[in-house]
């Protein structure tokens, strides 16, 4: 693998070598000492141009526990701030030496520019860029599912069989966009529910079903549901009435939480407007799988950032190019 840019381009094959090569991360990551010397002598950046915290640490301590060096670089008080482009700041990681740059940038298609670009050698890994992708959430998303429901016996499976339903701000929600690839891809059955002016028109070219009613998505019998953040640092303009009207119709509270199957989970991934579009009570439930989603994110970073470096295994990105 050279790059990870996407889930639209990640085969079967390549997508469940990942997970399988998490679930050894994450073996390691039960013992005393985590630390791996796998990447030793690696250099991984973390180029930041719009704010994180959870994959910013997550892709951090990734890193690190492969023994990797790295280098944070967040745009903000950088020269980015004085105008930078994205060329000259890719030409300094290339000058630095960087063997990966794990890059965030608010500009859907900003990753792809700099892995084929020829600015850099490194290999490029998406944390998110704009409302396009983001990969390895949606990687340790299918991890986690695949996890509650398989168990010890998870190594090789897909998610045949499982049904996801996906709510909320589908239209800001990169989350919501790698998710739907890779969770077809694996063979599950995706349907995404939320507000009509929430809902992307192209939608009804992607791999899953559209729906606006929770209520009747829930009383389907969804094997996870996963809640999306209302993104409203990129909402210019009113969605929806307002944020009671919202949690009303699109929340997840006590009630429906009730209705869910038993063996149902929950999950999300963060940060969550707790109140707005998940209760409490369903983010701190038994079925909440928000922080196992957060320590299955180190193990999945784990996996790419090694399948990157030191995998010695080549593939390629199977559908269009
Ligand atoms: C997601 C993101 O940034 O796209 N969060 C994350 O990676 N921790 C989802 C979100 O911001 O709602």
């Amino acid at each position: 693998m050279r790059h990870l840019l996407d889930t639209k381009h990640l085969g079967r094959v390549e997508a469940l070598r990942i997970l399988d090569v998490a679930e050894d991360m994450a073996d390691t990551q039960r013992r005393e000492i985590k630390k791996l010397p796998t990447l030793r002598g690696k250099t991984v950046v973390n180029l930041f141009f719009e704010d994180s915290t959870r994959t910013r640490i997550s892709f951090e301590a990734a890193a690190k526990r492969l023994s990797a060096d790295v280098i944070n670089f967040s745009a903000k008080g950088s020269s980015v701030s004085k105008g930078e482009s994205l060329q000259d700041t890719a030409q300094t990681l290339q000058a630095m030496g960087a063997d990966a740059v794990v890059i965030r940038h608010g500009a859907s298609g900003a990753p792809r520019t700099l892995a084929t670009s020829g600015w850099i050698s490194a290999g490029v890994v998406n944390a998110g860029d704009g409302t396009h992708e983001h990969p390895t959430q949606a990687l340790l998303d299918a991890f986690t599912i695949r996890k509650r429901f398989f168990g010890a016996e998870s190594r090789g499976r897909d998610l045949a069989g499982l049904r996801v339903a996906i709510v909320g701000d589908i239209l800001h929600s990169r989350v919501a966009r790698s998710g739907v690839w890779l969770l077809h891809t694996l063979g599950a059955e995706v349907a995404l529910v939320g507000p009509p002016t929430l809902m992307p028109q192209d939608a009804s070219a992607w791999p899953a079903t559209i729906g606006y009613d929770l209520d009747a998505a829930i009383a389907e019998g969804p094997d996870a549901l996963m809640m999306l953040r209302i993104q409203l640092e990129r909402m210019n303009a009113a969605y929806f009435p307002n944020e009671r009207e919202y949690t009303r119709s699109w929340g997840l509270d006590a009630r429906r939480l009730a209705a869910l199957p038993a063996d149902s989970i929950v999950m999300h991934p963060g940060p969550m407007n707790r109140g707005l579009e998940i209760s409490a009570d369903a983010a701190d439930s038994a079925r909440s799988t928000v922080r196992e989603q957060v320590t299955n994110g180190v193990s999945v970073r784990m996996a790419v950032l090694y399948l990157l470096l030191a995998g010695g295994h080549e593939w390629t990105e199977d559908a269009d190019e």
